[in-house]
């Protein structure tokens, strides 16, 4: 199916502000296409940013029949544009598909809308310091359908806007609250699916946290609330003895995050020695009082490398590297958005440029 292009005109243009935060700005366009068991993906649009019309009855806004992705564009340093392993992004996307009982998108075609959308917005990709053009491509069940089931009409779309650091001190340590009541995702779940219905469910925890002063939530494994997973939006790292990254393996119910592939590809090439291991929380906690984890860190598109200076469990308080950004941290932060951004080697090919 074509796609077709329906630009606004260039008067009625916005332009990318200058103060930056996390997804609250979006730029002209959008892309959007539509899917039925008989036609399969049609209607393929790029057309000015728009609400949609959905029917009441729509199984999304019922049974939560939906999932995301979130990738991002660079302001290269020769004003080019870059994309981050957007194929990963896209065979995750079919892979939440595969899971939500959803149609799949060929991953190629999703590129090349994708490039079409950035190209046609290409002036909202910003040139500030440590600020992207955020992309969140999305599919919703769109059947009019209360009788509990697979929707058999979906409609997929790709929203962006520009952004700076996802959390207000950029660089800075987050402190991060260890959940031990509440639990966000278990095996044979849908946790390493990125679906709307996994972040709902953490969203309790996070703002009773969030007004104790916690920038995020740790989550324990949901059955001996024991193992840990991930963060909100990150997965986590822990450094021993400055030297080794560990962090925890897929158990199925962590989001498989292509930052933290990215760190475990990164880190050897770095000189640090990399582990997936299945982490228990006690053990964590005690070596961080010995002080064998000499830091923390997240890491996610959104959030790119965040330093973790704070870790609260159970009334505790458990301090990271005196709160401060570690070496490891800030090495793997600088090494990352410097093949992001082109400004330094890019040995694993994952830079793909929008021309
Ligand atoms: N874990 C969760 C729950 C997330 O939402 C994210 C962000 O996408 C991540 C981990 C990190 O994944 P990625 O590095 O692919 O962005
Ligand atoms: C991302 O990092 O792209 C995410 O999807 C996390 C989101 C909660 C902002």
């Amino acid at each position: 199916m074509p796609l077709t292009i329906s630009p606004l005109p260039q008067e009625q243009r916005g332009n990318c502000p200058a103060e930056l935060s996390f997804g609250s700005v979006f730029t002209d366009h959008m892309f959007t296409q539509e899917y039925s068991p008989i036609v399969d993906w049609h209607n393929k649009k790029i057309s000015p940013y728009h609400p949609f019309n959905l029917d009441p009855a729509a199984a999304v806004l019922h049974y939560g029949q939906e999932i995301f992705e979130g990738l991002k564009a660079y302001r290269n340093i020769d004003g080019g544009i870059n994309l981050f392993r957007p194929l990963e992004n896209f065979l995750r996307f079919n892979r939440s598909a595969e899971r939500m009982v959803m149609p799949t998108v060929d991953p190629t075609s999703h590129l090349d809308v994708l490039k079409s959308l950035i190209d046609l917005d290409k002036n909202w990709v910003p040139d500030q310091k440590d600020a992207s053009l955020y992309i969140r491509p999305a599919m919703i069940a769109t059947s009019p359908k209360l009788g509990l089931g697979a929707a058999e009409d979906y409609l997929h779309f790709i929203i962006m806007g520009p952004v700076g650091p996802y959390f207000k001190g950029g660089f800075e340590p987050v402190s991060v609250y260890i959940a031990d009541e509440y639990r966000r995702a278990v095996v044979g779940g849908v946790g390493e699916a990125k679906t709307g219905g996994n972040y709902a469910a953490s969203l309790y925890q996070s703002e009773l946290m969030a007004k104790k002063g916690f920038t995020q939530v740790l989550w324990l494994d949901a059955i001996e609330g024991r193992l840990i997973e991930e963060v909100g939006a990150m997965n986590i790292c822990f450094v021993y003895e400055g030297k080794q990254i560990v962090t925890p393996s897929l158990s199925g119910s962590i989001l498989p995050g292509i930052t933290r592939d990215s760190v475990l590809t990164l880190a050897p090439k770095l000189g640090y020695e990399v582990e997936e291991a299945q982490l228990d929380i006690h053990e964590v906690l005690k070596d961080i009082r010995a002080g064998s984890i000499t830091e923390v860190f997240g890491c996610g598109t959104a959030a790119v490398i965040s330093p973790v200076g704070n870790l609260s469990f159970k009334g505790e308080n458990y301090l990271i590297n005196d709160n401060q950004p570690g070496v490891v941290a800030s090495a793997l932060y600088d090494e990352l958005t410097g093949i992001q951004y082109g400004k330094r080697e890019d040995p694993f090919g994952w830079i793909e440029t929008v021309e």
